[in-house]
């Protein structure tokens, strides 16, 4: 006989043991899948419809057991309700949870539900109902970024500021060129979630446990539900797939990234070294210990966060390579990496627009970086070419020039035109134009250059891509109803 304990299980029949109790409590999947309980109803409406449709169910039956349904989703949602899940004596899982509390309310029909379907096929839908729905806000909150760095950027104007290579100064750019650097990346991450989604949008509900449902289940009836494109094709993929979960852990390690380079230049940018930005207030810390410091917490925690974003993509490959088909229990372990890349970017993408709206360039500090150190040596250059020499050539001759400047402590500009001719006959009076702070933007003027109407531009096609943002449809029967 099974003990009582083991007889509320869901596969009691086949066993004469209980569970080792230690084992019983760390294998339960509750204490963390509680949060996919509103998938989990959604999903089970749904397959409750499709055994409606193939007379296991009568039509009464059905609506009872999605009143049911939703009687449970709402009893729980709260807080309060979460905790009760999550802290459930016997609970395996959620899926165990639902049967557990819907044989509660409608006692015998309850269990009923639970015919032609497997946990393996549930848990496969469930996480990606979950995905699905954190990639809707957290391309949300990539657009939230991109927005408030578009907003920076149209406020910087016209103000310049070194562009760098090897963390060298290089040539002067406009602040709103290197802010919409971050724009590009951010506008590449959401679609690369858009992407997940898409390919994610396929109904794995009928796969059975493995080789199929054992009923002959119309399966676009829960993919129509449950707002999918079309059933899996494939039962064996379908409950071995966790793809898209790793998908989208890899989409959010490469947000992470982003962020974390921008907010690498920030704290950079934020020593009084470089001086190019005042940390906002409200976004930084003092010291306990030296009165005169305003540290840049923000950025730092968000460089920090970046590692456990990684963190989780390497541990779902990890977990995924090598393993045979189809189901296996690892993929349970699957679950809390996703929780944590979504809670974490979600996180970190409510604190940034916020904190970079809040960035106070120094222009004068900016500008004066941009305009020293011979940085339209590229732009003098460029105007020998214009008048016939070959680059190899121009480089040299200006080469020539900047080490005589550097060798007498001034700026090209400043050189005479007798000094110039020293190192090549083609420098004229309107070599002086050419290498203006304006100019040496200026002649950038090509798709993608920071030629100050290339800019403009390009500022409104950020714009114009941020507003047009693909988000994914949200799972309408969960949150229809909310
Ligand atoms: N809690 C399980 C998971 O997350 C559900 C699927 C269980 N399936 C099974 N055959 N034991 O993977």
């Amino acid at each position: 006989m099974p003990s009582d304990q083991q007889s509320g299980k869901m596969w009691s029949g086949r066993f004469r043991e209980p569970l080792d109790p230690q084992f019983e409590t760390w294998q339960r999947s509750i204490v963390f899948d509680w949060r996919l309980l509103p998938y989990e109803i959604a999903a089970s409406k749904a397959h409750a419809s499709a055994l409606c449709a193939a007379g296991i169910l009568t039509k009464a039956e059905t609506a009872q057991l999605c009143e049911a349904l939703d009687a449970i989703g709402a009893e729980f949602a709260s807080e309060a309700g979460t905790a009760q899940v999550r802290n459930h004596a016997t609970a395996e899982d959620i899926h165990h949870f639902v049967e557990l509390k819907l044989a509660e309310r409608i006692g015998p029909l309850g269990l009923k539900l639970h015919t032609g379907r497997s946990r393996n096929e549930q848990i496969a839908t469930d996480l990606r109902l979950y995905v699905r729905d954190c990639i809707g806000q957290i391309i949300q909150g990539i657009a939230g970024w991109a927005s408030a760095l578009v907003e920076q950027a149209r406020a910087a104007g016209d103000a310049v500021m070194p562009s760098y290579t090897h963390l060298q100064r290089a040539e002067p750019v406009l602040v709103a060129h290197w802010l919409l650097a971050y724009v590009e990346m951010a506008l590449r991450d959401a679609s690369r979630f858009a992407d997940c989604a898409q390919r994610l949008n396929f109904c794995p509900l009928g796969s059975g446990a493995v080789a199929g449902a054992t009923l002959a289940l119309d399966r676009s009836i829960a993919t129509r539900e449950l707002g999918f494109d079309a059933p899996t094709a494939n039962s064996i993929d379908a409950t071995s797939d966790r793809d898209f979960a790793l998908e989208f852990a890899e989409a959010a390690a490469t947000t992470g990234i982003h962020i974390s380079r921008f907010t690498e230049e920030i704290t950079l940018f934020a020593t009084s070294e470089f001086g190019f930005v005042d940390l906002p207030e409200s976004y930084s810390t003092g010291s306990s210990a030296m009165p005169q410091k305003k540290n840049p917490d923000l950025t730092e925690l968000l460089r920090g966060k970046c590692g456990r974003l990684l963190g989780t993509s390497v541990t779902l490959s990890a977990l995924l390579k090598g393993l045979p088909l189809a189901y296996n229990k690892d993929l349970q372990e699957t679950q809390e990496p996703v929780f944590e890349a979504a809670d974490t970017l979600e996180g970190m993408l409510q604190v940034l627009p916020g904190f970079t709206r809040a960035l106070r360039f120094r222009d004068d500090r900016m500008q004066a970086a941009a305009q020293s150190g011979y940085l339209n040596a590229m732009a003098a250059a460029t105007y020998l070419v214009h008048k016939g020499v070959p680059f190899r050539k121009a480089h040299e001759k200006v080469g020539n020039s900047v080490r005589y400047a550097l060798e007498k402590g001034v700026e090209l500009g400043e050189l005479t035109l007798d000094e110039l001719h020293q190192f090549g006959d083609e420098f004229g009076e309107d070599f002086y134009d050419a290498i203006t702070l304006d100019a040496t933007i200026d002649c950038h003027d090509v798709i993608g250059g920071t030629a100050r109407e290339r800019v403009r531009e390009a500022l409104d096609s950020a714009a114009e891509r941020i507003a047009g943002l693909a988000r994914p449809a949200v799972t309408e029967a969960i949150h229809a109803g909310a």
